[in-house]
């Protein structure tokens, strides 16, 4: 396939819509004389939110709707689409199903991962009757894929007597939830990771799809994983290793030994930094690069899409903020790490203008 660059991306795009595309375009490339290069479309973090009988939240609902309609006029089609969680606010079936219904406009295989809204209302059994399977691996023109359920938690506390799914949904679905618990990948399916591994080559690029980061970042908000450190010294032997996530609703990049870690921007709404990120000089912040602020009464500010090309079998990403300055977090190979390409200047922010 010919390499796929930005701007031929961009003057396709701007064929299809003037606006934010809310997804993201994966290139895996291994070089110019290797006839296995393919995209795959990343869409994530639309939360649909059910009002009553078939009325839901608009912004949500168009969120999605858009990273459909372009995913399915992306030139060249992508070999596949991969959805990172959230699908639903608050887990009601009315939510997962109105956002599959959106969903099932799109055109070629779509892969799934559990995001804790999909999951605490009713642990998971909706979506999974809807989707199958909340981990797997597969593999595509030699790449290795793994998709792992992130946000399960203590067993005791899922389980403990709750009057309704809902209320223990509502201590989970939330950023401050002192009620809450922390996300984790949990035994079962490490073992099962591990077994995964033990049949996939060193050389094997590997990307591991997830909800939550498989990173310590912020605990308040849970933007964590419990067991992060078990999950990627399962996967330290390997030569390339990529995470990819959702959940956060902003822009992060981090690099822990072989594993690079990029987030994704939702199809909803940003997340804000919380202020806590820089007193905690241990955690990622230090490495994590502040999107343009968002503006709190324009709902899809800040917003976007990322083209992320993994050209080396690392991930550079590249955010179009429609409403603020476009940001690129490249795989700095001097560093060893990715890195922002430059620094946040809140004075080139552009202010809101019409937006639909
Ligand atoms: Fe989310
Ligand atoms: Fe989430």
């Amino acid at each position: 396939m010919k390499p796929f660059n930005r701007r031929e991306f961009l003057k396709r795009s701007a064929v299809v819509a003037a606006g934010t595309l809310p997804l993201s375009l994966v290139e895996v490339a291994f070089g110019k004389n290797n006839a296995q290069n393919f995209t795959f479309a990343y869409i994530s973090d639309s939360h649909i939110t059910h009002i009553k009988g078939k009325e839901f939240v608009r912004n949500w609902d168009r969120g999605l709707m858009r990273a459909v309609a372009e995913t399915n006029l992306l030139d060249p089609k992508p070999d596949f689409v991969f959805y990172g969680g959230d699908i639903a606010q608050l887990g009601k079936p009315e939510e997962i199903d109105h956002g599959l219904e959106i969903l099932s406009g799109l055109s070629g295989k779509t892969h799934y991962v559990m995001g804790e809204h999909d999951y605490y209302n009713d642990l998971g059994d909706y979506w999974q009757k809807q989707l199958g399977a909340d981990h797997y691996s597969f593999d595509h023109k030699g790449v290795h894929f793994i998709v792992l359920n992130s946000i399960l938690t203590y067993e005791k506390w899922m389980y403990q007597k709750w009057d309704k799914g809902m209320d223990r949904m509502k201590q989970m679905a939330r950023l401050d939830n002192p009620h809450g618990q922390p996300f984790m990948v949990g035994d079962a399916q490490r073992a099962w990771l591990k077994k995964d591994l033990a049949k996939i080559d060193k050389d094997t690029p590997i990307v591991v799809f997830s909800h939550s980061p498989l990173q310590k970042i912020y605990k308040g908000w849970n933007f964590w994983t419990e067991d992060a450190e078990q999950v990627q010294a399962l996967l330290q032997d390997f030569n390339k290793v990529s995470v990819l996530y959702g959940h956060v609703h902003q822009i992060q990049y981090n690099q822990i030994g072989n594993i690079s870690f990029n987030s994704a921007m939702a199809t909803a709404w940003p997340w804000p930094y919380p202020k806590a990120y820089t007193q905690v000089a241990s955690y990622m912040p230090k490495l994590t690069v502040e999107m343009n602020r968002a503006d709190p009464f324009f709902e899809r500010d800040a917003t976007g899409w990322q083209f992320i090309n993994m050209d080396t079998g690392n991930a550079d990403l590249h955010y179009l903020l429609p409403d603020n300055a476009n940001r690129v977090v490249a795989f700095d190979k001097q560093a060893g790490h990715p890195a922002d390409t430059q620094f946040q200047d809140v004075s080139k922010r552009i202010p809101p203008q019409s937006h639909y």
